[in-house]
């Protein structure tokens, strides 16, 4: 199993968690972050200063998925949050030891 820990622009919500629901993922945690890439979030001028905003608003998709959906997964969330524009985001793939769905006991692929 894979978390793929996915950080993309707030509006893009809805279109990649429909986009993985069709690929038939189990579930998903949203939580809304802030964070800055490489541009450092942006500049802006505020009564005629100008401020570095270095952090903007993203929201933060954690999602477990067995092995065999990785790939697509991915490609789900690429096509998907892309906008082509600076700050579309990230996706960051980490291992995943194991899973435990606690009412039941179920472990590994089938807690998912
Ligand atoms: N190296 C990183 N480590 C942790 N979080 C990151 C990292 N890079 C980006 N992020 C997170 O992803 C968000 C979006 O990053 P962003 O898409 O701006 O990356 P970028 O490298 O600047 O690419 P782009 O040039 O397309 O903007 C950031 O606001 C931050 O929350
Ligand atoms: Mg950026």
């Amino acid at each position: 199993m894979k978390l793929l820990k996915c950080i993309i622009q707030p509006h893009k919500l809805e279109q990649v968690k429909d986009a993985l629901n069709n690929i038939g993922i189990k579930g998903m945690t949203v939580t809304e972050v802030k964070g800055y890439g490489r541009q450092r979030g942006h500049k802006e001028i505020y009564r005629g200063l100008e401020y570095n905003i270095f952090f903007l608003p993203k929201i933060q998709l954690d999602v477990v998925v067995e092995d065999q959906l990785v790939n697509e997964a991915t490609k789900a969330v690429l096509e998907n949050a892309r906008t082509g524009h600076i700050g579309d985001g990230k996706i960051f793939v980490m291992d995943v030891q194991n899973a435990i769905r606690i009412r039941t006991g179920e472990e590994g692929q089938d807690a998912l």
